[in-house]
């Protein structure tokens, strides 16, 4: 006969074991594997494991501030990049900052892990509407807790290289080509990047991706017409080492009235 005791104990066993086979398919070092993946977000990639939306995870891309992204491989072989956001360094103030004012979302209540699962779906979502707009970013695959599943950009050996590190031979063109996006984004998807510059593009196959949209906001944000003002200002300024010389705030005003 067994007691309650050890039925709870068999439980905890199971978890333990299944925790176990999850770290199994993350295949980094023990230091990033602790720093990242608390209990709760290894159960989360569990869940994602028996979705059947990733196979196991490859190596990081890149360790931000808030987020490790990571190459990671889906069951059927391909792909994918995985953005994990760590509970525990995360500014929660100024998430919730750029969620108030978005009707998508609601402020009140949340726990600090609510609010980041609202900000990796916000991320989520504002990838969906640049997909909409057929505008180069990574696809949305999943959100899920505090993790965003998308599609790489990049090749077998590397990821991508951000805008600020690569020499452009057709400066002139890819210019264009993000305020092209900054401007179909804004009128014709309502939404702002808000946090546009050469460290959130990513160039590959002489293409601009934009990537990292979590703080991405609706023209209804009380600060939406600063933001949209300062990305476009990030852009006019970054292509002046390529000789182009634009006034920021005439491209802005023109943006504006073409909505
Ligand atoms: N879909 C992707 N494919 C390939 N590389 C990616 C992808 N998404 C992100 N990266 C790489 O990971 C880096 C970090 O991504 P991102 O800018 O989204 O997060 P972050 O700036 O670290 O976020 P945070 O602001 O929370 O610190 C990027 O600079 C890029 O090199
Ligand atoms: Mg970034």
């Amino acid at each position: 006969m067994c007691s309650s005791m050890d039925v709870d104990e068999d439980i905890l066993r199971e978890i333990d074991r299944e925790i176990q086979e999850i770290k199994n398919r993350i295949g980094i070092d023990r230091k990033t594997l602790n720093e990242v993946f608390d209990r709760p977000t290894l159960l989360a990639f569990g869940k994602l494991i028996s979705d059947r939306i990733i196979d196991y995870v490859d190596f990081p891309i890149s360790t931000g501030k808030e987020a490790n992204v990571f190459r990671a491989v889906t069951p059927r072989g391909k792909i994918i990049a995985v953005k994990v956001y760590r509970i525990a360094t995360s500014n929660f103030k100024r998430m919730i900052y750029y969620i108030q004012g978005d009707p998508r979302f609601s402020t009140v209540e949340k726990s600090k892990r609510e609010i980041i699962h609202q900000w990796v779906r916000k991320e989520y979502k504002n990838l969906e509407i640049l997909k909409d707009l057929n505008i180069p970013a990574p696809r949305p695959v999943r959100a899920w807790k505090n993790i965003l599943v998308m599609s790489y950009i990049g090749d077998e050996v590397s990821p991508a290289p951000l805008l600020k590190s690569v020499k452009l031979s057709k400066p002139e063109k890819i210019y264009k080509e993000v305020l092209g996006y900054i401007e179909r984004m804004f009128v014709e998807g309502d939404l702002i990047h808000s946090d546009l510059s050469e460290y959130n593009i990513l160039y590959f196959d002489d293409i601009p991706y934009l990537i990292d949209l979590a703080q991405g906001v609706i023209s209804e944000h009380p600060m939406a017409m600063e933001f949209l003002a300062r990305d476009i200002r990030n852009i006019v300024n970054y292509f002046k080492r390529y000789g182009i010389e634009e006034d920021a705030e005439k491209i802005f005003n023109k943006i504006i009235k073409n909505r």
